[in-house]
């Protein structure tokens, strides 16, 4: 028969750092009393699923056991026993840590199941529940604590002094999807003023794809991390960072890049709280994209109603939420999309007039049916150049906001005069240069999706790993929504 074991506790650290060591399947000979020392078999990562480590124990036993899953999401891993001296057979045990509402302290449960020889039942569940968990949870306390980061009462965050381990994509050499290579990497205790923070969802945006390609060398060199925004919680912060606490949930952009990874340092002045209701999926798909749609609407283009606005790539990452917003707030708008299947999409969010035009053939219908757009906003680049001249309308704003086709020819000034136009190239960084603003534009972001002004836009979700994937998704004109990496 199958003996159980369940032990549990609470452990005064936030739950990040009790993670930040469980799940490193190589640490225990660091915490745990009764391990004199333990390696990875076969070079592999002490948090890949699938490696073995082989350990031995002070009283001279030889324990391999194996890493069966890692959920950095519900913070659990299992494995098993493959080989031992010891007579525990077929034992599988799971760790899972949860939040204690304070986000301050860790509940940490830990079960096993096992067979024994006849006859040594009661004397193996004891060894594993009080020599194994019960030393376990001790043992950790005391770890934490010589680290520094079990906090008194009151007493404020300290940073662990460790680098953590971290998964990244890197881009060794411009090129194209396949440029993006996955690797390892330490992440070194956070910097003053900056907060380390585990990613759980990272948002994928079309400047990704420029500087993968090396349009933008001087925002990435070859070797960089490609990325700009992310969700997740903090793990821990920096001197000088006040308004952050362990534990944390939130999200940031930046203008420097290096979001894809699984553990980051940024500083604190990017950092939003996330509400209850946006989870790290959602914020990493909008958040970018919905302070775009923000700007545009509230300061560059300065929506009112009846304006005419024309949004290119309406069923795109920032083209629902956008034209979803600029209907709430009552300007007339006019989408393009690429196929049918993504008019239908962008008349769900809101988009009242959808012109369906692979080949970005639209002017002629703009000014026939409205008599021109007073503002367009423009993600197309080259391809478009000649059409969205033609659809402004007299005193029309183009606003060219990336490139997906190309870089533009140079915008000249006389063309601008024939139609008493404007020409702005922004972004958003610009106008998020402060916490103040960046704190008002979120919170509209977030009262916007709370009062159905924007809907949730539909998400394609990948691994870290499979950011090439993804890449090679949006460059491919099939995606609709946010794509978004899960570390
Ligand atoms: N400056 C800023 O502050 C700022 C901020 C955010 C985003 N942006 C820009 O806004 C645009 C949209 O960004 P996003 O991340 O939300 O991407 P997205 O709109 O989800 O994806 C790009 C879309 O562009 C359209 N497209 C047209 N020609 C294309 C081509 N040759 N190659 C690839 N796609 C093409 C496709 O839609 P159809 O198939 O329907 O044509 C495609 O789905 C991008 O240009 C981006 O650089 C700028």
């Amino acid at each position: 028969m199958l003996q159980k074991v369940i032990r549990s506790t609470v452990i005064d650290a936030p739950i990040e750092r009790v993670w930040a060591v469980l799940r490193d399947f190589n640490s225990h000979d660091q915490w745990h009393d009764v391990v004199a020392h333990s390696q990875i078999e076969a070079g592999e990562r002490s948090d890949q699923v699938g490696c073995v480590r082989s350990f031995s124990l002070k009283d001279g036993a030889r324990i391999r056991e194996q890493l069966l899953t890692l959920d950095d999401r519900q913070y659990k891993s299992t494995y098993c026993i493959v080989e031992a001296t010891v007579p525990l057979q077929r034992y599988v045990a799971t760790v899972t840590l949860k939040p204690v509402t304070d986000g301050r302290r860790t509940f940490w449960h830990w079960e096993s199941s096992f067979a024994t020889p006849p006859g040594m039942e009661a004397e193996l569940r004891q060894m594993v529940a009080e020599g194994v968990y019960e030393a376990g949870f001790a043992n950790l306390r005391r770890h934490l604590e010589r680290g520094g980061d079990l906090r008194a009462p009151g007493a404020a965050p300290m940073p662990t002094a460790l680098p953590l381990p971290g998964r990244r994509i890197v881009v060794p050499a411009y090129g194209d999807a396949h440029a993006l290579v996955a690797e390892d990497h330490a992440v070194p205790p956070p910097g003053p003023g900056e907060v380390r923070i585990r990613q759980r969802a990272v948002g994928v945006n079309y400047i990704d794809v420029y500087l993968r390609r090396g349009w933008i060398p001087g925002l990435m060199a070859p070797g960089g991390t490609p990325g700009q925004e992310a969700a997740g919680s903090v793990v821990d912060c920096g001197a000088g960072v006040h308004g952050f606490s362990p534990g944390d949930r939130v999200a940031y952009l930046g203008p420097t890049t290096g979001a894809y990874c699984s553990l980051r340092n940024v500083p604190a002045a990017w950092l939003v709280r996330l509400p209850p209701a946006v989870d790290d999926e959602l914020a990493a798909a909008v958040l970018l994209k919905g302070l775009t749609a923000d700007y545009l609407l509230q300061d560059l283009g300065r929506v009112r109603p009846g304006q005419r606005w024309l949004v290119h790539a309406a069923a795109g990452g920032v083209g629902l939420l956008l034209c979803a917003w600029a209907r709430r707030l009552g300007a007339t708008v006019i989408g393009t999309v690429s196929s049918e299947a993504k008019a239908r999409l962008a008349r769900l969010h809101g988009c009242e007039h959808v012109i369906v035009t692979p080949d970005y053939h639209f002017a002629e219908a703009v000014q026939r049916d409205f008599g021109g757009a007073d503002v367009i906003v423009d993600g197309l680049g080259v391809a478009a150049q000649a059409e969205n001249f033609a659809a402004l309308a007299s005193c029309g704003h183009w606003i060219s906001l990336g490139q997906a086709s190309g870089p533009l020819e140079p915008v000249s000034p006389d063309a601008l005069v024939m139609k008493s136009a404007s020409f702005s190239r922004p972004v958003v960084f610009a106008y998020i240069a402060t916490p103040a603003v960046l704190a008002t534009r979120a919170a509209r972001l977030w009262a916007a999706l709370a009062d159905g002004s924007i809907r949730p836009p539909p998400i394609e979700r990948y691994t870290l790993d499979a950011a090439a994937e993804a890449h090679a998704r949006l460059e491919s004109r099939a995606t609709s929504g946010a794509l978004v990496l899960l570390p």
